[in-house]
């Protein structure tokens, strides 16, 4: 018996990946974090599934129905929003079952963020303004933030910022990053990335609070750094005409010249 952890992505059903649909399909046993893994993908339960919504149980109560599944030789399947990676929960479930001896995999999904910038049509990492990507959030009921972690110290870097359960601190958010990012800085915020309706809001330190509306109150991420302006960002090397690369060496003298898929053995 195993419980599949599996990445249910941003919100579109079909930004489910096939692995993970292939799991949901053969486990007769499904859990799913109900406030966002949207629930068409249930649809790929097999017939007579035993599927239930964990978002009003505690941790005792998942495991509990997990511990039944595994007397009874029954795979589970256990659904989070997102990749697992992030803000899943995933840690403190996976720390009891293998304190249990239960068996565990991990199938990624595609991450909020990454729906957002899709959404947004942009590339985080441009050369010249941005080459790291923070994924943060802002203290809340549930979780307060480790020293160190402030968005104070994540500004100073310059990198893109893709902050999480946060929209409801947009005030303390403008506040912390103005000083180092600019009131200029541009800001982007959407809301349910992927899902059928989508809003996006863009705007500037100085301006996104004036721009954020009443119905924008969970599900939303706001990006902010100098690259969501998507301008004045130089070009890679990687495909200027004159970079001497593996694929592409420019001379008889290249150390690539004689390289082939065959010889590369690295
Ligand atoms: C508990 S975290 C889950 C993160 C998830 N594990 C991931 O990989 O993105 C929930 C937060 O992620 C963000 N989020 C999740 N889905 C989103 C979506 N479709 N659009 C925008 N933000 C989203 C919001 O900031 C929300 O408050």
């Amino acid at each position: 018996m195993t419980v599949h952890f599996i990445g249910a992505g941003p919100g579109a059903p079909d930004l489910l990946t096939l692995r993970g649909r292939d799991i949901i399909a053969r486990c007769p046993v499904c859990l799913y974090a109900g406030s966002l893994v949207p629930k068409a993908i249930l649809a790929h339960c097999p017939d007579g599934a035993r599927i239930l919504n964990t978002a009003s149980m505690d941790l005792d109560q998942i495991i509990a129905e997990i511990r039944r599944a595994n007397d009874a030789g029954q795979d589970v399947a256990r659904l989070h929003s997102g990749d697992l990676s992030v803000w899943s929960a995933m840690g403190e479930q996976m720390r009891r079952l293998r304190a249990e001896g239960i068996a565990v995999s991990v199938t990624p999904g595609v991450p909020a963020f990454a729906a957002a910038a899709a959404a947004l049509g942009a590339e985080l990492t441009l050369p010249g303004l941005a080459q790291s990507v923070v994924l943060t959030r802002t203290s809340g009921r549930a979780s307060t933030m480790p020293k160190g972690e402030t968005l104070a110290n994540f500004a100073a870097t310059g990198a893109t910022l893709a902050i999480h359960l946060s929209i409801q601190n947009l005030n303390r958010v403008v506040t912390d990053l103005t000083p180092a990012y600019g009131p200029d800085c541009p800001v982007a915020i959407v809301y349910r990335a992927s899902w059928p309706d989508e809003p996006i809001l863009r705007g500037t330190l100085v301006d996104i609070e004036s721009k954020l509306t009443g119905d924008i109150q969970r599900t939303a991420l706001i990006l902010v750094g100098p690259a969501l302006a998507g301008e004045g960002f130089d070009e890679s090397c990687l495909y200027a005409a004159d970079y001497d690369r593996r694929y592409r060496p420019q001379s008889a003298d290249s150390p690539w010249a004689s390289w082939t898929e065959e010889t590369d053995h690295g």
